[in-house]
């Protein structure tokens, strides 16, 4: 089964060039009703026309390594099993690195390429840098994947199984995997600090970029719902704790103490590595729960809580609701955007590093 770029509903100018998002955004705007957001619209949709030729082919297959390495997904389960068993943070680690891998270049394995002395990584990254972890868990994986199929599993698909199998096993859906990704020959440092989502930023923002790639504002939403599990640190949750938070939560008593838990973790002025749960009522399960706190204004991020408390949220709100109130409804939906997200394929192609971190020599 061959899943294409043409199936995301993605529209397309008559030279084949994708429009990314045009028509959702249009819609999100005017669900939002809101006219104040028009001058921005437009500067979204021409940044938009600008960088949207990055996503052109995608021929992955579920097929693609059942005779070339008829055991990569077992190999893959098993090591994710043992790792997330020993410590439940590695399906957080995992999840977040297809992220961050399919969002610069595509699903590539840039994430993974380390510094040299002709290429600067991704690692150093905003987003990345003293945050993103996991790359010795993909090191072991890959390892065993060399040891029994040398030079055919790519890393980039080692992400994509690894991703689902730590959703998997953490008590999230399953769903099968397009595979024949290929790792890429170049990194983007530049790419990695504008196109990886930071929390600071307000709805419009987040919405325009998730656009910029192809996802729709549903699946946003619904891939949002990642931050049921892993930690955040203390530097990425500051401003909300001593911001809004009071505002947007019932500032009832159990708000109450874990606004004070929060604050007492993370001072105004420092501790800025010190970690809280992103979703603290159960940190390593992948449920809906991620929902019910936004819906109590106790989202941790400010990105997280502007799914429902920003002005123009109207669409995103009434999802978070969907979502609290119905957890196969969200299972689903998360399901399938992870399946478009990892689509975003690198239409330079590339080749099936031998180490995760270094190109082929
Ligand atoms: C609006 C978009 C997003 C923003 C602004 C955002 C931001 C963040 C931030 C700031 C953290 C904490 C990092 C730290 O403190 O070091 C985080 C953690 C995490 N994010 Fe996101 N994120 C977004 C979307 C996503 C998506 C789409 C996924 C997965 C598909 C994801 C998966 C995760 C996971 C699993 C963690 C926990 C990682 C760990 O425990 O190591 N995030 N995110």
């Amino acid at each position: 089964m061959y899943i294409k770029l043409d199936k995301l509903n993605i529209p397309r100018s008559k030279t084949g060039k994708e429009l990314i998002g045009t028509r959702e955004m249009a819609a999100f705007f005017t669900s939002s009703r809101s006219c104040v957001y028009l001058g921005m619209l437009i500067c979204v949709l021409g940044y938009q026309a600008a960088s949207s030729s990055a996503q052109d082919v995608s021929s992955l297959s579920l097929s693609y390594y059942d005779k070339r390495c008829p055991t990569a997904q077992q190999i893959v389960r098993k090591e994710m099993d043992c790792a997330v068993r020993n410590n439940p943070r590695n399906a957080a680690a995992m999840l977040r690195l297809h992220f961050h891998d399919c969002f610069v270049q595509g699903c590539d394995g840039s994430v993974l390429l380390d510094d040299t002395v002709t290429q600067v990584g991704e690692k150093t990254a905003y987003q990345n840098l003293n945050s993103l972890i996991g790359f010795d868990l993909v090191d072991r994986i890959k390892n065993q994947l060399e040891g029994e199929c040398p030079g055919v599993v790519s890393c980039a698909d080692l992400l994509a199984i690894g991703a689902r199998d730590a959703v998997l096993l953490v008590g999230g859906p399953y769903w099968d995997v397009p595979v024949g990704r290929k790792d890429s020959k170049t990194v983007s440092l530049d790419l990695a600090n504008t196109d990886l989502p930071a929390p600071n930023q307000n709805l419009v923002t987040l919405v325009s970029n998730f656009l910029g790639k192809g996802l729709s504002v549903q699946d946003m939403v619904a891939l949002l719902g990642s931050h049921t599990i892993g930690l955040a640190r203390c530097v990425n949750f500051r401003d909300r704790i001593y911001g809004d938070f009071e505002i947007t939560s019932h500032n009832d008593l159990t708000s109450q103490a874990y606004l004070s838990k929060l604050q007492s973790s993370c001072p105004e002025s420092s501790h800025d590595n010190n970690l809280s749960p992103l979703d603290y009522v159960s940190p390593n399960v992948f449920d809906n729960v991620f929902y019910e706190s936004v819906l109590k204004g106790q989202g941790l991020l400010n990105s997280d809580q502007e799914l429902y408390s920003s002005l123009v949220g109207f669409e995103t709100s009434d999802l978070v609701k969907t979502y609290a109130a119905d957890p196969l409804i969200f299972f689903q939906h998360f399901s399938d955007a992870m399946v478009k997200m990892g689509n975003i394929t690198n239409p330079e192609g590339g080749e099936v590093r031998k180490n995760c971190r270094f190109i082929n020599s």
